[in-house]
C-alpha cells in the first residue's frame, strides 16, 4: 500500500483524489493547500488529513509519493523539496514556465534518486492512446501531416495565475502542451517551431497556432484556445494523414476536460480498398491509469518510459520556444 499526498486543493486536485480512491494499493493520506478552507473542505470530502503548509506536512508525514497540483509557476520549489525529502513525485502538467526551472527540477531529481512523472494525461486519453498504438505497430506508416486542436471556453474560476504571463502563460503554456507533448511522443524530436496567436486581454497568447517540424521530416499544425464564447464545449481533436492510413478522432466535454457526462468522442480510420472504421474509444478514466502506471513505477522503482524525463524537456523547449515565436513572428530551432 502506497501513502499518497496531493499538494493543492484546486481544480484538478479531484481527478487525482478520485484516482487514488479507486486503486486498492494507495491510500490518500493528506491534502496540502495554503488555502485552509480549501484544505478542510477537500479533507472532508475525500476522508484524509490536511496541512497547510507543505514543510508542515513534512514534519508529521513520510509519503510514499506526492501528487503536484500547484500553479505551474511553483512546481520547482515544491518537486524539488520532495525531492530533498526522498518523496517521490507526479507532477501536473506543464512541467514548469521556463527550460532553466525545468532543468534544475530534473537535476534535483536525479540527484535524489527519486521517481518522477509529469502527468502528461494525454499519453493515457482513450483516442489518442489507440493512435500511438497504431503508430507503433506500423499501421499509420509515415506521417504527411498531424493537425493537434485543443480550444474552451477561458478556464478561469479565481486561479489569476493561469492568465498572468509570468506565472501561467495562458492557452500557450496550459492548453498547447497538451498536444506539443503529444505531438513529440507521436513524431519523435522537434527540429523548429513556428507560432502564429494574439494576445487576449489577459495579456497571454490565448490563441495560437503553431507549426512544428521533426527531425525525422514529419510535420504538424497545432492549435490552442481560451478564446471560444459560452456554451462551447471542451474540444480535442487530432487528424492525421500518413501513408498507410488517415485517421481522425474527436472528444466533445463540457465546460472542463474533466467534465465527461455528455461527451462525443469517435475515432475514424480510413484506409484504401477498405470500409472506414469507426470506434468508439473504451471510455475509462485517464487520471484512473495515469495513476496505476505511476504507481506501477513506484512499485518497481522505474522511472516512467512512457513519459519520459527527457522528452519533458523537449516539451519544455518547445513550448517555450512557441511564446518565443509568436512574440518575434520567426521561426525558432529547437536546440
Ligand atoms: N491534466 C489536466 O487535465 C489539467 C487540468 C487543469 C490543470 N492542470 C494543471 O494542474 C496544476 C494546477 O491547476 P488547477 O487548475 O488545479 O489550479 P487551481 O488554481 O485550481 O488550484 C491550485 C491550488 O494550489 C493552492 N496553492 C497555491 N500555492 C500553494 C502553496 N504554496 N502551497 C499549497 N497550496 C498552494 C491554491 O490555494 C489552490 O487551491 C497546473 O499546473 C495546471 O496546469 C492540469
Amino acid at each position: 500500500m502506497k501513502n499518497i499526498v496531493i499538494i493543492g486543493a484546486g481544480m484538478i486536485s479531484k481527478s487525482h483524489a478520485a484516482a487514488i480512491k479507486s486503486n486498492p494499493n494507495a491510500k490518500l493520506c493528506a491534502i496540502v493547500d495554503i488555502n485552509e478552507s480549501a484544505a478542510k473542505k477537500f479533507a472532508i470530502e475525500y476522508e484524509c488529513d490536511y496541512f497547510t503548509s507543505v514543510e508542515d506536512m513534512f514534519e508529521s508525514l513520510k509519503p510514499d509519493a506526492a501528487i503536484i497540483c500547484l500553479p505551474t509557476f511553483l512546481h520547482e520549489k515544491y518537486v524539488i523539496l520532495c525531492a530533498q525529502h526522498k518523496v517521490n513525485v507526479l507532477c501536473e502538467k506543464p512541467v514548469e514556465m521556463t527550460v532553466e526551472a525545468t532543468e534544475n527540477m530534473l537535476d534535483a531529481v536525479k540527484k535524489s534518486g527519486i521517481i518522477f512523472m509529469v502527468a502528461q494525461v494525454v499519453r493515457f486519453w482513450p483516442g489518442y492512446v489507440e493512435i500511438k498504438e497504431m503508430a507503433d505497430s506500423g499501421q499509420l506508416g509515415d506521417i504527411y501531416m498531424a493537425y493537434a486542436s485543443r480550444c474552451s471556453v477561458m478556464q478561469i474560476w479565481g486561479n489569476t495565475w493561469l492568465c498572468d504571463p509570468e506565472k501561467g502563460a495562458g492557452a500557450i503554456q496550459d492548453m498547447h502542451v497538451h498536444d506539443i507533448d503529444y505531438l513529440r511522443y507521436l513524431c519523435g524530436e522537434i527540429d523548429t517551431v513556428y507560432c502564429l496567436a494574439n494576445k487576449d486581454y489577459t495579456g497571454c497568447y490565448n490563441h495560437a497556432m503553431s507549426s512544428l517540424t521533426f527531425k525525422n521530416g514529419q510535420k504538424a499544425v497545432a492549435e490552442a484556445a481560451f478564446t471560444m464564447k459560452e456554451g462551447y464545449p471542451f474540444t480535442m481533436l487530432l487528424k492525421i494523414a500518413a501513408t498507410k492510413a488517415t485517421v481522425e478522432f474527436h472528444y466533445r466535454a463540457g465546460y472542463s476536460i474533466g467534465d465527461r457526462d455528455e461527451i462525443d468522442t469517435e475515432l475514424r480510420i480510413y484506409r484504401e480498398g477498405i470500409q472506414p472504421e469507426i470506434i468508439k474509444p473504451k471510455q475509462y478514466d485517464p487520471y484512473t491509469k495515469q495513476f496505476e502506471y505511476f504507481l506501477s513505477c513506484l512499485e518497481n522503482n522505474e522511472q516512467p518510459k512512457i513519459v519520459p524525463h527527457e522528452q519533458n524537456l523537449d516539451v519544455i523547449k518547445a513550448v517555450c520556444a512557441i511564446r518565443e515565436s509568436a512574440e518575434i513572428n520567426k521561426v525558432i530551432v529547437i536546440k
